[in-house]
């Protein structure tokens, strides 16, 4: 089945967002293979972010992703990588729709409460970041007989 990561930024964290983020994978029917709390580092938060280095927001993006604790997850389903995408919605908080979480939860572009893998290449390279094999959990739930 498909993974992928998925992050509440400090800002979701400081906003006590956690809960609600996490019911909303949950009740799209997602399911929680990984998870755990933690504090970003410079160093993690440039390989994380290793595609925009040198860009004018690289700086700032570095400054707040290590601000604060982080919550990070990987989640399984199928399309998740997509569907947590869609979830999220666009980057710039003003183009998410609402039902969104960044348009229901965010106004600005660097305070824009979560993250999700943008492909399933990128989603199996962040995923090694945060986590170790015996971190994540394969198991089977009831009501994936009700989802699929
Ligand atoms: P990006 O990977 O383009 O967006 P996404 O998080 O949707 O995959 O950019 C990474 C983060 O960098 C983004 O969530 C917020 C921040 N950012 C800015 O602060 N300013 C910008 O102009 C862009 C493009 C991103
Ligand atoms: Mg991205």
């Amino acid at each position: 089945m498909e993974r992928t990561y998925v992050m509440i930024k400090p800002d979701g964290v400081q906003r006590n967002l956690i809960g609600e983020i996490i019911t909303r994978f949950e009740r799209k029917g997602l399911k929680i293979v990984g998870l755990k709390m933690l504090q970003m580092d410079r160093a993690m938060a440039e390989k994380h972010y290793a595609e925009h280095t040198g860009k004018p927001f690289f700086e700032g993006l570095v400054s707040y992703i290590t601000s604060g604790p982080v919550v990070a997850m990987v989640l399984e389903g199928k399309d998740v990588v997509a569907t947590a995408r869609a979830m999220n919605g666009a980057t710039n908080p003003a183009n998410a729709g609402p039902g969104t979480i960044r348009g229901d939860y965010a106004i600005e572009v660097g305070r824009n409460v979560i993250h999700a893998s943008d492909s399933i290449d990128s989603a199996n390279r962040e995923i090694a970041i945060y986590f170790t094999e015996s971190e994540l959990c394969e198991y089977k739930k009831v009501l994936d007989d009700w989802i699929y």
